[in-house]
């Protein structure tokens, strides 16, 4: 097995606890999490799916949250649910549960005529629970990427999400399809990041290639991602921020970034530290020579890998109203 790099080590031990850092270590050497997935209810429900699980002999619990998650029993391995009709036609949506925290934390009502722009999109997991949750809105969902664009308009034809409407291009471009700033109600920056996620200590390919340059990159690509958007944030209105990455810079940085940058943005809280599937620890107040604003360690989370979750980080932004 191999060992985390020492720059990598070190930078663990600044952003965790000791005892945090411990039980960590112990994670990376999970070679795998139970299987967990979402119901797509754009073409099936609960009752639909559990009934196939349940006459497959597949023992399974249903979560609270996020909403229309299940995980299998632990003995399970996805192959599993390969041959079952749920799975064929796209009734359920493979996704861990870190994974569908960002989109379940808006908290607007579904109503014919809301806008949601999904600015990182592909391959489709976010916007196709979007889709699901808001099934009389629109979204426009941006993806530069050709091959990663192609798999998420599959997917979403697959899964019947027939309110998204794909852009393949930069979100930097986005004003040259929308023309009004304060356009969109909600707004996702799922961001393209560092993915530590795949930190483990069986993925040889990601431990070799792990490298504080991508680091670096990726947190000035983040500013500018979120730079293009805000604008066209309506007043009062929602954007949230996630990564699937441990790099301070790429999280509390960004946020940092934001809020010093739009006075308008201020943070609401994410608290999910009763929920058992989802292990989460206080956002950092600094790292390194940097301090960050006090309210990003009270208002937003890292959720740290479990038995069940993955690493996630979410910021939930809200932009005021002029008084
Ligand atoms: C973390 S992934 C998104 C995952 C997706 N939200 C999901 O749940 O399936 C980030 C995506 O952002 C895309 N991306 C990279 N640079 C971008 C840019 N400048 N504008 C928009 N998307 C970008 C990447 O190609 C990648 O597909």
């Amino acid at each position: 097995m191999l060992e985390l790099p020492v720059l990598l080590q070190s930078r663990l031990k600044n952003i965790y606890p000791k005892s945090e850092y411990d039980t960590l270590k112990n994670v990376f050497s999970l070679k795998r999490r139970p299987v967990s997935f979402r119901v797509n209810t754009l073409k099936s429900n609960l009752e639909e799916v559990t009934d196939e699980l349940t006459q497959n002999g597949i023992e399974f619990t249903i979560l609270d949250f996020p909403k229309n998650t299940i995980i299998l029993d632990e003995k399970y391995i996805e192959s599993d649910i390969w041959k079952l009709n749920i799975y064929k036609f796209g009734k359920i949506y493979m996704q861990n549960i870190s994974s569908q925290i960002p989109a379940a934390y808006f908290s607007k009502e579904n109503y014919a005529g809301l806008k949601i722009l999904d600015a990182c999109a592909a391959p489709g997991g976010k916007t196709s629970q979007l889709s699901a949750m808001y099934s009389d809105a629109t979204i426009y969902a941006f993806e530069p990427q050709k091959v990663r664009f192609d798999k998420m308009k599959h997917n979403l034809k697959k899964l019947w999400c027939e309110n998204v409407e794909c852009i393949h291009d930069e979100i930097r471009n986005i004003d040259q399809y929308i023309w009004e700033d304060n356009y969109f109600d909600l707004v996702l920056v799922d961001a393209p990041c560092s993915s530590e996620w795949s930190l483990s200590l069986h993925n040889d390919k990601f431990i070799q290639s792990w490298d504080i340059s991508h680091i670096n990159k990726n947190y000035k690509r983040q500013k500018y991602i979120l730079s293009d958007v805000i604008p066209y944030l309506k007043d009062g209105w929602e954007l949230i921020y996630s990564t699937c990455t441990l790099a301070p810079e790429e999280n509390e940085a960004v946020v940092h970034f934001a809020l010093c940058n739009y006075s308008k943005l201020g943070l609401e809280s994410i608290d999910l530290s009763k929920n058992k599937y989802i292990k989460q620890v206080e956002s950092l107040k600094n790292f390194e020579n940097k301090i960050f604003k006090t309210e990003i360690s009270e208002k937003t989370i890292r959720v740290i890998p479990s038995e069940y979750s993955e690493w996630f980080y979410i910021a939930k932004f809200k932009k005021w109203v002029n008084s």
